[in-house]
């Protein structure tokens, strides 16, 4: 069965607290997600979750704070409408908007994160590996880097008085 690779961006007073909740609580939830602890769910870039895709993940899940509960006020609206904006944008790349989920879940509610990763990762599983040479071939979001081009190498200096390094004699004109 194909077990879908999840990164999860969790918002450290919060998603990240329900998540240690959860565990000490000994819930069982799938392990298929990968944790990126933030200050702030406003902290994510939407590069980030581009990143994710990139590198390999089949679906991608934001935790914050519930609205008005925020502890840099606002970062969690900020993170509301990023989202909104990245779902656009990978509909237009041709990546299904549901590998994307935003989900406020308070350090107390070990048991909704629970719900939410199994609810996830069975979505993500309906969905099939990413591909995103087919997401590539569909828009015009070519995700991947471009390969770097191989490193020069470069001639290491002879030591002082090496055979051959000899500089040659320059004539003199009279
Ligand atoms: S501090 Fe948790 S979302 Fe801002």
């Amino acid at each position: 069965m194909f077990e879908p690779r999840i990164v999860c961006f969790f918002c450290k007073w919060c998603t990240y607290a329900g998540a240690d909740l959860a565990g000490t609580s000994r819930k069982q939830y799938p392990p298929n997600g990968v944790v990126v602890r933030l200050n702030c769910s406003g902290r994510l870039d939407p590069q980030h979750v581009l990143w994710a895709f990139r590198e390999g993940a089949d679906g991608v899940l934001i935790g914050g704070c519930h609205p008005g509960d925020c502890h840099y006020q606002d970062g969690n609206y900020k993170t509301m409408r990023r989202v909104a904006f990245l779902k656009r944008m990978l509909s237009d790349m041709g990546i299904e908007p549901e590998r994307l989920r935003l989900e406020w879940i308070s350090a107390a509610e070990g048991d909704k994160l629970v719900h939410i990763m199994g609810e996830f990762v069975d979505q993500v599983r309906g969905l099939g590996p990413l591909e995103l040479a087919d997401a590539r071939g569909k828009g015009n979001g070519d995700a991947r880097p471009a390969k770097k081009p191989a490193a020069k190498k470069t001639a290491k200096a002879a030591p002082k008085g090496a055979k051959g390094t000899k500089k040659p004699a320059v004539r003199k004109s009279k």
